[in-house]
């Protein structure tokens, strides 16, 4: 065949698809009988969506309703999780939530003409109109999202288990252009380039550069590698894609396969991730099935495979140098760069990594061109971005905004910090991101500058919102674990010097503290960059934000063995302060210590027992205190 039939075909087998799938997709949105959809995700089914979705189908059919049950991906609003979405048939489309299993009568109601059975659940209007609820778009929590979502476009509007769903709204259509129009791999890596499109990974490397990179290379036997390893605590930007709407990866892995040359693809997700890899994997089935993956895609000669290859939970393997020993069957420790993955990746062979969020933005800026990907955005970091919310929050979740926003507008949208609290830290980009004081939030907006300004990072889109009453310094523990457990042990400079700042960080909250301390601090941090990776290099970033802008908090705790917020093992105890409080037997009940001594109307602590787990104040604030450890006697220095 000439390449002008192969196009031919490309445009006929490709519109024939599309026919198909519009129909489907139209009838999704009119269904003949009102539709309940849960949604189905990892959040809500950890919300119990699941034991909604069985009550809904019990009802349903105790009733024998009218109703058809579906599943759609939640849309945003996670605190109201588990979500559900009516939709009737003259397209009216409105999301409840939280929907529990007691719900799910005034559900049913509602789907089947009780108008307003379920009023008190809706959070907004989808789709049409309907009196007394607000669009959803209207809701705070989404005033930063531009007018018209892009790559949250089809969450929550669309099952994510449907290709026909994906292609029915405008998916896969700039490939079957593409293929049609034999656009060369040079056009579609400029197009890239001149859109800006940043990778979305953390370090916002230039993606159309790198496929330059790869393209480049001297050799035929290329790879593409789709990061999906997603391992920072707080971030899930990235799972909301892959369980939402995985074709949209797919769709831009299939732009990267043409325009840099590889022929096959591997999608690395952590196995902390078990629906985002199944909804994944099936939609490369169905892509395949359908002739957009496979041998020869929509008959145009062109090839390209992928395949799904589940982590093993170790945080290291995010690093790409690490993700591509994993892949290649080593051991999933990082190696030394260079080579860079475009020389030497997947068994050393040329490699291109990118992010989820990366690659699913290629199919935006070749369906709409560069100047419509940069309407959004700022001139230093053109697009959207998307961000989780989580921490001392009302409001968590996740939404896309412009490169851009004032993190200030971000909180508000969040609903501010929880109890009408101050913001005392910002935590962003994970366990080897920053650490900034809430004092700084003003002067903070969605973009690389903003942050590099205070010594922080932006990151990978997880943003930790902490109340004035978490503890820098008891934070900066957790962090230190983490990055010293999550180490490969290969060079000692990362492995013993995260021991070292756990052991030291350890002991400050154990209320040991040294003089001395930050000195050795500064000394680890210094020696840590000598680290082969950028694990070890980046692990102390917290740690210097930390004696940077907390620093009074650190020396309250190092000189003066004191933690304001109450906080730290060792700096905090446990008091019975009225022995009046009726729930105070529950207190006692659920010490796991056994701590609590005496009898009803005469208990005490025992300070030896007590683990300051805190739960004995949780169960009765008013009868139990966390007050400050008497002050001990000063520590003579070492050295
Ligand atoms: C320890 C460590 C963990 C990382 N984890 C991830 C991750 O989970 N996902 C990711 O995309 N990038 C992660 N990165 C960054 C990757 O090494 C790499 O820069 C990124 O995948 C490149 O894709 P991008 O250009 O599309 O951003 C990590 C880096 C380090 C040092």
């Amino acid at each position: 065949m000439t390449s002008s039939t192969t196009g031919v075909v490309a445009g006929e087998r490709f519109a024939a698809l599309r026919e198909h799938a519009e129909a489907v997709y139209a009838a999704w949105r009119h269904p003949e009988r009102p539709r309940i959809d849960v949604a189905i995700d990892t959040s809500s089914l950890a919300s119990g969506a699941g034991a909604t979705r069985a009550a809904l189908e019990r009802v349903a059919a105790d009733r024998n309703a009218a109703v058809d049950l579906g599943r759609n991906h939640g849309y945003g609003m996670q605190w109201l999780q588990p979500l559900v979405t009516i939709t009737w048939p003259d397209g009216t489309s409105v999301l409840y939530g939280p929907v529990r299993p007691e719900d799910a009568p005034s559900i049913v109601d509602e789907a089947t003409g009780r108008v307003g059975a379920a009023a008190a659940l809706a959070s907004g209007v989808l789709a049409g109109d309907r009196p007394g609820i607000p669009s959803v778009r209207e809701h705070p929590f989404f005033a930063n999202e531009p007018r018209e979502r892009r790559l949250l476009r089809n969450i929550g509007l669309t099952d994510p288990e449907s290709l026909e769903h994906y292609i029915g709204s405008g998916g896969y259509r700039a490939v079957g252009r593409m293929l049609e129009r034999h656009q060369q791999p040079e056009q579609v890596r400029q197009l890239l380039i001149d859109a800006a499109l940043t990778g979305r990974g953390g370090a916002y490397f230039p993606t159309g550069v790198k496929w330059n990179f790869l393209a480049g290379a001297p050799t035929d036997e290329r790879y593409l590698v789709c990061n999906a390893d997603e391992g920072d605590p707080g971030a899930w930007v990235n799972r909301v894609i892959l369980e939402g709407d995985p074709h949209l990866l797919i769709e831009g892995m299939v732009f990267g396969g043409f325009a840099t040359g590889a022929r096959h693809g591997f999608i690395y997700i952590r196995d902390e991730y078990p629906l985002a890899v199944e909804r994944v994997d099936q939609a490369i089935r169905q892509a395949e099935a359908a002739g957009l993956l496979g041998e020869d895609i929509l008959g145009s000669g062109f090839r390209f495979t992928l395949e799904v290859i589940r982590g093993a939970g170790a945080y290291v393997c995010g690093d790409e140098t690490g993700l591509l020993s994993s892949i290649s069957d080593m051991r999933g420790q990082p190696r030394i760069k260079p080579p860079f993955p475009a020389v030497s990746g997947v068994f050393f062979k040329p490699t291109n990594v990118n992010n989820v969020e990366s690659y699913s933005n290629a199919p935006f800026v070749l369906r709409n061109g560069p100047e419509w990907y940069q309407a959004e955005g700022t001139e230093e970091m053109h697009g959207t971005r998307l961000f989780t919310f989580s921490g001392d929050i009302p409001r968590a979740g996740f939404m896309e905004v412009p490169f851009g926003t004032p993190l200030p507008a971000l909180l508000e949208a969040c609903g501010g910090i929880s109890g009408g609290r101050g913001l005392g830290a910002l935590q962003s980009g994970g366990p080897l991101g920053s650490l900034l004081p809430g004092a700084v939030l003003p002067t903070l907006d969605t973009t690389l500058n903003a942050f590099r300004a205070h010594g922080g990072s932006l990151g990978s889109g997880g943003m930790i919102f902490m109340s004035d009453e978490t503890c820098p310094v008891h934070f900066n523990e957790f962090i230190a674990d983490f990055v010293e457990e999550e180490s490969c042990g290969r060079c000692t400079t990362c492995h013993h010097g995260n021991q070292r700042m756990t052991e030291v960080f350890r002991r400050i909250i154990d209320g040991g503290g040294r003089r001395e301390d930050r000195h050795n601090l500064e000394m680890i941090d210094t020696t840590i960059q000598n680290s082969n990776c950028q694990h070890g290099q980046l692990s102390p970033t917290v740690m210097r934000n930390t004696l940077r802008h907390f620093a009074p908090t650190y020396d309250a705790h190092v000189a003066g063995h004191a933690c304001p917020t109450l906080t730290c093992e060792g700096l905090t105890r446990f008091r019975v302060v009225d022995q009046s409080d009726p729930r105070l037997p529950e207190a006692v009940d659920i010490c796991p210590v056994d701590a609590f001594r005496g009898a009803e109307g005469d208990w005490e602590i025992l300070d030896d027992r007590c683990i300051r787990c805190g739960a004995c104040t949780d169960v009765a604030p008013r009868g139990v205190a966390r007050e400050p450890v008497p002050a001990r006697p000063a520590l003579v220095p070492v050295g």
